[in-house]
Formats: C-alpha cells, sequence, structure tokens
C-alpha cells in the first residue's frame, strides 16, 4: 500500500461508525495534520444560512465566520471545486486568518449538490499542495461526504 493510500485508509477507519460528526471531523482535523508536514492550520468550516462557520481544527485561533464572495472558502463554495491556491497573496478576496499562512487548499463538502462545509489547510510554504496531496485530501473528503449522507 503506497503512503497516500494508507492516509485514505485511515481516515476511512477514522471516519466509519461514528454518527457524531463533531467527533469524526476533530479526529480527521488532529489526523490530517500528523499526517501532512508544513501546514499551520486544519480545520472544518460548516454552511449555514449562506455563511461558514468555524468547525473542528488545528491551529491557531481563527475567524470563526466566513461571508459569501470572501476568501477561498467561500470560492470553494460558490464554484463547488477545490481551490488550491499557490500563493494565497494573489487571491484578491483571501481572508487572512494567520499572517504566517502562504498556500491554501479547500476542498468544499457537497452532499445531493448541497455545501455541508469545506476542508481548509493553510502552509507557511508558498505552494505547497501538490495534485497527490489535493487527490489524498479529495479522497478523504469524498468518504466524509458518504459516511453524513449515508450515515
Ligand atoms: N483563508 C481562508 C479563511 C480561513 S483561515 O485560513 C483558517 C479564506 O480565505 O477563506
Amino acid at each position: 500500500m503506497n503512503e497516500q493510500t494508507l492516509i485514505i485508509e485511515q481516515a476511512k477507519a477514522l471516519i466509519s461508525g461514528e454518527p457524531d460528526i463533531i467527533a469524526v471531523c476533530a479526529n480527521l482535523s488532529a489526523f490530517i495534520n500528523q499526517v501532512l508536514a508544513d501546514i499551520n492550520w486544519v480545520g472544518f468550516y460548516r454552511y449555514q444560512d449562506g455563511q461558514l462557520i468555524l468547525g473542528p481544527f488545528q491551529g491557531k485561533v481563527a475567524c470563526t465566520r466566513l461571508y459569501p464572495g470572501k476568501g477561498v472558502c467561500s470560492k470553494a463554495i460558490e464554484t463547488q471545486e477545490t481551490q488550491n491556491i499557490p500563493d494565497v497573496h494573489q487571491f484578491p478576496t483571501h481572508v487572512q486568518c494567520d499572517s504566517a499562512s502562504n498556500s491554501e487548499l479547500v476542498v468544499p463538502i457537497i452532499i445531493d449538490n448541497q455545501p455541508w462545509g469545506v476542508l481548509d489547510i493553510d502552509s507557511p510554504s508558498f505552494a505547497r499542495f501538490s495534485g497527490s496531496d489535493q487527490e489524498t485530501m479529495e479522497a478523504i473528503v469524498s468518504a466524509l461526504s458518504d459516511h453524513l449522507k449515508n450515515g
């Protein structure tokens, strides 16, 4: 089993069998923080009433609410596509929660075409997230989405 597959399987093990989504997201953020080097923040925002509200995370204190049209996370919700931003300072509406962040990966969590939230990861390095990192995080979010949908 290669490293990417191992990480996905370990994440699936943390997801399966636990119905409480806060517990699952708390452990997933801790797990991603353990296995991804060179990151300074990882966590979840939940989409409610048009806003993204802070959920379980690892890292420094962060913005509690993100508003439509502002930031990389909102862009992921609007487009329903992963945002892999090599230099956040070039992203016009980027919301700076930690001045140490230079690149960011945001994977939207979509259930039945409705936004549920995002997985957000920040790094102090520029262009930190490879295509392989993106695929791995998308696979974890896909397992989480299946769990949210089917229990
Ligand atoms: N940078 C994000 C805001 C959340 S923090 O990175 C934790 C954004 O632009 O949406």
